[in-house]
C-alpha cells in the first residue's frame, strides 16, 4: 500500500459524487491517481464521464480535462470497486421527517464494498455521522465478507469539513482529522490524505473523529441560535442594532468569535448534525438539553420571519390575499444553489396559502418545487421589484445589485443585513426596530 501510494500507482474509489465527493476526485486526481467514481445517480455519473460539473465550486474545464485524461472516470455500479486500492465513502447522511438519523446510504454502500471487498484494501468513511458508526456499523457489514480488518482489509473515518463556496478554505487547504479502527489502518490513511490535503491530523479512534465532526458543526449551531436570540431580543428592546453589537463584540482580538443571526439554518450539516448526537445520546441515557434548545431556536426562526412579515403588512395596509411577494434568495446560504432544508424555502411554504402570489428569484436555483408547486426563478429588475408589494432578502448572494432593489421596492425585509442602511421608510432589518 505505502509503496502504492507513494508511486500514485494506487486505484482511488469514491462512492458518491457529491458536494464532497465530487470535489475530492478531483483533488485526488490532480494529486496523480486514478480515480473511480460510484454513483447511484445515473444522471450525475453521465455528466461526469462528459466532463460536465453540477458543483459551482468545481469548474467543468477542470472536471474535463481529467476525464479526458481518464484520470477520472465514473460509474453507477458497484463492481468496479474491486479495482480499487482505496474506496472513500461520501453518501449522504440526512435525517427522517421526525429527525432520526438516516444511516442507510452508509449501510446500502457498506453491503455493497462488502460484495466485492478484496485482500488489502482501505476503506474511509467521510459522511458525517454519530459515534461508533464506523466502528459498530459499518465495520461489522464489511467483515461479513469474512475479512478481517487491520489483517485482511483496513478501515478508517476521515470526516469531510468541506465549506461550498469557501474561496479561503478549500479540500485541499483544510486539514482533514481521521483515524482508523486499527494503527496499520490510520497510519495507510494518514499517508494516502497527505498526498492532496495539506495538513493531516490523527486522532487516537474513529470515534473520537466522528465526535469531533459534530462537536465543529454543533458549535456554529449553538453559536448561531444564540446570536438569534439576541436578535429577537434586540428587536424587543428597540433601537439596538444587533449587527451592530455583533460587530463591536467582534473588535474583541481573543475568546469571541463572530456568528450573525438570519432566517434558520439549512444544508446538509449545521441542521442535521445536532440531532445526530442527542438521537445518540439518548441511547446512553443521556440529555443533551443544549443541543435541542439550540435546534429548537434555529428552526423557529423562519417563523418569527413570517410574524415580522406580517407585522410590516399590516402596517403598510395591504391585505394579505392580495399581496404579490418576491423572495430573493432560496439557497440555504449565500452564493451557493444548494436548497436542501433552507429556511427560505420553510418561508415559501408557510407563506404558500397566505399571500396571492410568491416570485423568487435566485441566479444559482432556476426552479424549485414547494409543495408540489413548481416555481421558475423570475428575472430581477426594476419592473418587477415596483410590482410586489413586500421583497423579502433570505438569502444574501453577492451577485444582487441592492441599490436597485432598495431604489424601487416598496417594502424590504432584509433578514441577512444584505443592506446596511438604517431608518429607511422602506426597510425593515431582522435583528432591529427603530424607537
Ligand atoms: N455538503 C457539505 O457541505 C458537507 C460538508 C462536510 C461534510 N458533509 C457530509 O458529507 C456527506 C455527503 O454529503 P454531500 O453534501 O456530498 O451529499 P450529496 O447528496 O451532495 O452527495 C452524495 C452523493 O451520494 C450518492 N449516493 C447516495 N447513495 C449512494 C449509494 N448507496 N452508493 C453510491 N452513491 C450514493 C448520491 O446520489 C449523491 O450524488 C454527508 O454525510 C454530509 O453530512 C457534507
Amino acid at each position: 500500500m505505502k509503496d502504492k501510494i507513494a508511486k500514485r500507482e494506487a486505484k482511488i474509489g469514491i462512492v458518491g459524487l457529491g458536494y464532497v465527493g465530487l470535489p475530492m476526485a478531483i483533488e485526488i486526481a490532480k494529486a496523480g491517481f486514478d480515480v473511480i467514481g460510484i454513483d447511484v445517480d445515473a444522471k450525475k455519473v453521465k455528466l461526469i464521464n462528459a466532463g460536465k460539473s453540477f458543483i459551482e465550486d468545481v469548474p467543468s474545464e477542470e472536471l474535463e480535462s481529467l476525464v479526458l485524461t481518464k484520470k477520472i472516470k465514473a460509474y453507477k455500479t458497484y463492481p468496479v470497486c474491486n479495482q480499487c486500492d482505496i474506496i472513500n465513502i461520501c453518501v449522504p447522511t440526512p435525517f427522517t421527517d421526525t429527525k432520526d438519523p438516516d444511516i442507510s446510504y452508509i449501510i446500502d454502500s457498506g453491503k455493497e464494498i462488502a460484495k466485492h471487498l478484496k485482500p488489502g484494501q482501505l476503506i474511509v468513511l467521510r459522511s458525517t455521522t454519530f459515534p461508533e458508526t464506523t466502528e459498530k456499523i459499518l465495520l461489522p457489514i464489511l467483515e461479513k465478507s469474512g475479512l478481517k480488518v487491520g489483517k485482511d482489509f483496513y478501515l478508517s473515518y476521515a470526516p469531510e469539513r468541506i465549506d461550498p463556496g469557501n474561496k479561503a478554505f478549500t479540500t485541499k487547504t483544510t486539514p482533514v482529522v481521521l483515524s482508523g479502527v486499527t494503527k496499520t489502518c490510520t497510519e495507510f490513511t494518514k499517508l494516502f490524505y497527505s498526498t492532496f490535503v495539506d495538513e493531516v491530523f490523527a486522532v487516537s479512534s474513529p470515534r473520537v473523529a466522528e465526535m469531533a465532526k459534530l462537536l465543529e458543526n454543533i458549535f456554529r449551531s449553538v453559536n448561531i441560535a444564540l446570536v438569534n436570540e439576541l436578535a429577537l431580543m434586540c428587536e424587543r428592546m428597540g433601537g439596538i442594532d444587533v449587527w451592530e453589537v455583533v460587530h463591536a463584540a467582534g473588535t474583541k482580538p481573543f475568546g469571541f468569535m463572530s456568528f450573525y443571526p438570519g432566517p434558520g439554518i439549512g444544508g446538509h450539516c449545521i441542521l442535521v448534525d445536532p440531532y445526530y448526537l442527542s438521537w445518540k445520546a439518548r441511547e446512553y441515557d443521556f440529555h443533551s438539553n443544549f443541543i435541542e434548545l439550540a435546534a429548537q431556536t434555529n428552526e423557529n426562526m423562519p417563523f418569527k420571519v413570517i410574524d415580522k412579515f406580517y407585522e410590516i403588512m399590516a402596517k403598510k395596509g395591504v391585505p394579505l390575499a392580495r399581496a404579490n411577494i418576491l423572495i430573493l434568495g432560496v439557497a440555504f446560504k449565500r452564493n451557493v444553489g444548494d436548497t436542501r432544508n433552507s429556511p427560505a424555502i420553510k418561508v415559501m411554504e408557510l407563506l404558500s396559502d397566505k399571500v396571492k402570489r410568491i416570485y423568487y428569484n435566485d441566479p444559482y436555483v432556476p426552479t424549485l418545487k414547494i409543495l408540489n408547486k413548481r416555481y421558475k426563478s423570475v428575472a430581477l429588475n426594476r419592473e418587477l421589484l415596483q410590482k410586489v408589494d413586500c421583497v423579502l432578502i433570505l438569502t444574501d448572494h453577492a451577485k444582487y445589485d441592492y441599490e436597485l432593489i432598495l431604489k424601487n421596492a416598496d417594502l424590504i425585509l432584509d433578514t441577512r443585513n444584505a443592506i446596511k442602511q438604517r431608518e429607511h421608510p422602506h426597510l425593515y432589518t431582522l435583528g432591529y426596530q427603530p424607537i
